[in-house]
């Protein structure tokens, strides 16, 4: 088969690390289901592994790809929940299991013609959805839902910022929110992007750092240090920011005094479980939201579909078609 393999790490130039390569087909094992991937998405995830952040060298080469959707040898359609882990070591929820990975971290990932999953992690993928729109949903749309639902509890009229709208996380958060009854606020650094941010939902959008007309109950922040402060100015006294990423750097000043004096909230959030996964799901189908994909390329071109993530040239989900 072929597939997109990190077997180099360089945190100066990721993609001097990937290689299209020919490998093997997986076998197909008791426990684990073989699925023929029809199309997969880019993360950032996989830029991180290729810069040797948060994946140890001597787990590659390894093959990237944290999201598909596909068709697996008995000829069910599903998309993959991408959390490998054992739901009873993290006390019911597998996201808290702390042996627990992403698809692509211990195992090969789905940017590859096949890809072997635990069967735990592949779910019925819906007829309304196209492959190309289900290889978007196990990262962004999944870390999403839990990011504003499980852990920050947001509710029908409660507003919310999200900063960096027009990211995968983001317009996703986006979306989720304004369906779920949310005043819905956003930022983006750029006039497209902002557009971009508004079609996906959002009341107002703004540029990043921009005063907001009402401070918030929730922020959404994947950004990180080059937002950290104004995430933390836009919140009501006992509001909740909820981060799962750090794309701009991890270390912004606590302001410990703002966070205790307004008596507010700072929530981690990674990943979703596969119950929350299908309840997303059901969210898109009651709600007629649908995943926002910026494009779609050929896994032989997966590296201009990596250039555009690095440049940050990206608006949704960039796909690959295997
Ligand atoms: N813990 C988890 O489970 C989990 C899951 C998914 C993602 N993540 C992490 O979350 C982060 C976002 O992921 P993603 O897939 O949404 O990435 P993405 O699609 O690349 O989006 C990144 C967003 O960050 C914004 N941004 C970057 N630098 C910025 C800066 N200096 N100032 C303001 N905005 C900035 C961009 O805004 P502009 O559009 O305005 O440039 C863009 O909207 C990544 O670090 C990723 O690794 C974690």
């Amino acid at each position: 088969m072929r597939a997109a393999v990190a077997v180099d790490q360089n945190a100066e130039d990721p993609l001097s690390g990937l290689a299209l390569q020919e490998l093997p087909d997986p076998e197909a094992k008791p426990g684990w289901t073989r699925v023929r991937v029809r199309a997969a998405s880019l993360n950032p995830h996989d830029v991180w592994t290729l810069r040797g952040v948060g994946h140890p060298a001597e787990r590659i080469p390894m093959v990237l790809g944290c999201d598909g959707a596909g068709v697996t040898d008995a000829g069910d359609e599903v998309v993959i929940h991408p959390v490998l882990g054992d739901p009873n070591r993290g006390g019911g929820d597998v996201t808290l299991d702390p042996r627990r990975a992403l698809l692509s971290e211990t195992v090969n990932g789905s940017l590859a013609d096949f890809v072997l999953v635990p069967t735990e992690c592949v779910v019925p993928k819906p007829a309304w959805l196209s492959f190309e729109e289900a290889a978007t949903l196990g990262i962004v749309w999944g870390t999403a839902y839990r990011m504003l639902f499980t852990r920050a509890r947001l509710r029908a009229g409660d507003r919310v910022l999200v900063q960096g709208g027009s990211g995968g996380v983001g317009s996703a958060a986006i979306s989720l929110a304004r369906a779920a009854g949310a005043k819905v606020y956003a930022t983006a650094r750029t006039e497209a992007k902002r557009a971009f941010a508004s079609e996906c939902g959002a009341h107002e959008v703004l540029e990043s750092g921009a005063r907001l007309p009402e401070r918030v109950d929730v922020v959404v922040d994947t950004v990180g240090e080059a937002t950290w402060a104004h995430s933390l100015r836009s919140l009501v006294p006992g509001g909740a920011i909820v981060t799962c990423g750090a794309t701009s750097g991890n270390m912004p000043p606590a302001e410990l005094n703002r966070v205790f004096y307004q008596q507010l909230s700072v929530i981690g959030s990674t990943g979703s479980t596969r119950t929350e996964f299908e309840a997303l799901l059901r969210l898109l189908e009651a709600s007629g939201v649908r995943p926002h994909l910026d494009s779609v390329v050929a896994l032989d071109d997966v590296r201009s579909g990596f250039q555009k993530l690095i440049d940050g040239d990206v608006r949704g989900k960039v796909v690959v078609r295997t």
